[in-house]
C-alpha cells in the first residue's frame, strides 16, 4: 500500500506491506534509529513516538494507520542544535545509564508535560509507568522530568 506521512516535518512516501509496524517504518524505511525496540509487545515503551501529538508505542501501530499523520521521533526534538528542555533534563540530572529506554522516556515525558505542565512526583511516576528502565531505579528520571517542567514553565 502506498502511504504518505510526515516524520519530523519531512514528507515521506512509502510503499509498505499492510503488516508493517510503524516502528519498522521509522527505523528501517526512514532510517531513524533513535526510536528503539525493546519488546515489540507494548510493554516497555522504548518505541514511543508522537502520532499527531499523542505519545504512542509505535510497535503497536501499523504503518498504514499513520498515513496522512504527523509523526515526531526523538530525532525531531532538538532545534537549531539546541536540546529540547526534556533532553536537557535527562542530560543534566543523569536520567539515564545505558540509554536504551531514554528516547521513549523522553517522548512520553514531552506528551506528559504538554498535558500537565506542573506534575507532582506521583503524577510523573504514573505518567511514565508504561516506560520501563532496567538501569536507573527511576529516581533520576523523575528528577529529569521535574527539571524539564521547571525549565519549560520558566520559558512559557
Ligand atoms: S518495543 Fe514497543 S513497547 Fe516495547
Ligand atoms: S537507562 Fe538503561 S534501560 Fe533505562
Amino acid at each position: 500500500m502506498k502511504i504518505n506521512l510526515s516524520i519530523n516535518g519531512q514528507a515521506h512516501a512509502a510503499d509498505v506491506e499492510p503488516r508493517l509496524l510503524l516502528v519498522h517504518l521509522i527505523r528501517d524505511v526512514a532510517g531513524l534509529t533513535g526510536t528503539h525496540i525493546g519488546c515489540e509487545t507494548s510493554i516497555c515503551g522504548a518505541c514511543t513516538v508522537h502520532l499527531n501529538g499523542a505519545a504512542v508505542k509505535s510497535c503497536c501501530v501499523l504503518a498504514v494507520q499513520a498515513a496522512g499523520a504527523e509523526v515526531t521521533t526523538i530525532e525531531g526534538l532538538a532545534s537549531n542544535g539546541a536540546l529540547h528542555a526534556v533532553q536537557e533534563g535527562f542530560w543534566e540530572c543523569h536520567g539515564l545509564q545505558c540509554g536504551y529506554c531514554t528516547p521513549g522516556m523522553i517522548m512520553t515525558t514531552c506528551a506528559l508535560l504538554t498535558a500537565n505542565p506542573n506534575p507532582s512526583e506521583s503524577e510523573i511516576r504514573h505518567g511514565l509507568e508504561g516506560n520501563l528502565c532496567r538501569c536507573t531505579g527511576y529516581q533520576n528520571i523523575v528528577k529529569s522530568v521535574q527539571y524539564a517542567a521547571d525549565k519549560m514553565q520558566a520559558q512559557a
